[in-house]
């Protein structure tokens, strides 16, 4: 009883002369806390005869309600003194704001919109197709049958090698057409089956652009990557000649690149065009003399194209006695790399901000 009334003096005491919440804190850790001196009594009151139990739990009790309060009371004085002590809050309309930040296209993304709204205005529409695509389509269709060496002009991702899909489960016009019944799935390694895929369904004449997304299957370096993307062109017509094509990539090269642009075909060749073109624009660095960018050439490669392929009006259920066509397929890594000089296209690819504020 003595020691309890001890505690009792001590206490209170300490609760008078505290100052702040610190000290409050300790001081009921130090009495009433876990293995606090109230608390400790309390616990062994169980080990005392009945008599001396009761008498000294009641005690106990007391003092421990009676400190739990003045400790309450303490801290609520100190909080509100605290409070009361604080600089008020005040609004100072001359300090500046927060910049917002907001997003901006991919320069990809800019360029594909660029490209869409040139052709546009030439007469074209923009035509989108699958990224994933059947054999049929990106190979065969386009003149490029199976066990053919041609297909390794495209190094392919081939979805599920080990099971095809049944051409029954395909939306194919005329099915039968097609000989191979069981078809393996693909990342489409370029633009071009949408050709077939528009043809099939829209009687020429046309004039198509078909930007997207495309996939190889090779390594990556300074101008390589898996993932990139293309832009095919198709304009489709009775009489349609390669002086056409010329023409129409030439004014392209010039709205794009905003300055005058000259090009070349030279002889080169694809499956799905007959014949077949690599055209280069006269490079825009160095006009034609010759520079780092061009490696001395002079030109820059910039697309594959030619007139297209019989073969591949008989695809798409066309007569190809009737119609004759221009195609072209662009990367528009390429162009994009091209207009803002960048010389390494896996930056496009990062996602580095320091990279992707500059446009
Ligand atoms: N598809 C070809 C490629 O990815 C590019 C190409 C060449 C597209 C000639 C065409 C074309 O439409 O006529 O390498």
């Amino acid at each position: 009883m003595k020691d309890l009334k001890d505690i009792k003096n001590r206490a209170e005491k300490e609760v008078s002369s505290a100052r702040n919440n610190e000290t409050i804190r300790q001081v009921f850790q130090k009495y009433l806390g876990k293995k606090g001196e109230v608390t400790l009594i309390l616990r062994s009151l169980k080990d005392l005869p009945e008599k001396k139990r009761k008498e000294i739990g009641k005690l106990a009790n007391a003092i421990r309600q009676e400190l739990e309060e003045k400790i309450t009371i303490k801290g609520r004085a100190i909080g509100a003194k605290v409070e009361r002590n604080k600089p008020k809050k005040r609004i100072d309309f001359s300090f500046p704001g927060h910049k917002l930040t907001t997003g901006h296209l991919h320069p990809i993304t800019q360029v594909e919109r660029e490209v869409e709204d040139i052709f546009q205005r030439l007469g074209f529409s923009v035509i989108e197709g699958p990224e994933v695509e059947s054999e049929w389509y990106n190979f065969d269709a386009l003149n490029i049958p199976a066990n053919h060496p041609a297909r390794d002009m495209w190094d392919t991702f081939w979805l599920r090698s080990n099971q095809k899909i049944p051409i029954s489960k395909f939306q194919i016009p005329n099915k039968s057409k097609i000989k191979n019944k069981n078809q393996n799935l693909l990342l489409r390694t370029h633009t071009s089956p949408v050709q077939v895929r528009y043809m099939e369904k829209h009687n020429p004449p046309l004039r198509i652009i078909v930007p997207g997304r495309t996939f190889r299957y090779e390594a990556t370096d300074a101008s390589h990557e898996i993932n990139f993307y293309q832009v095919e062109g198709l304009m489709v017509d009775k009489k349609i000649s390669a002086a056409n094509m010329k023409a129409i990539m030439e004014r392209f090269f010039e709205m794009f690149f905003r300055q005058s642009a000259k090009i070349r075909l030279r002889p080169s060749f694809f499956p799905f065009t007959e014949p077949s073109f690599e055209v280069d624009v006269r490079c825009l660095i160095c006009g034609g003399k010759g520079c780092s960018v061009c490696s001395k050439r002079g030109w820059l490669e910039m697309a594959g194209a030619g007139m297209v392929h019989p073969q591949v009006f008989k695809s798409a259920g066309l007569n190809p006695r009737n119609w004759q066509g221009f195609a072209f397929g662009m990367g528009l890594d390429r162009l994009t790399m091209m207009k803002y000089k960048i010389d390494d296209v896996r930056l496009l690819y990062k996602g580095d901000l320091r990279f992707l504020e500059q446009f």
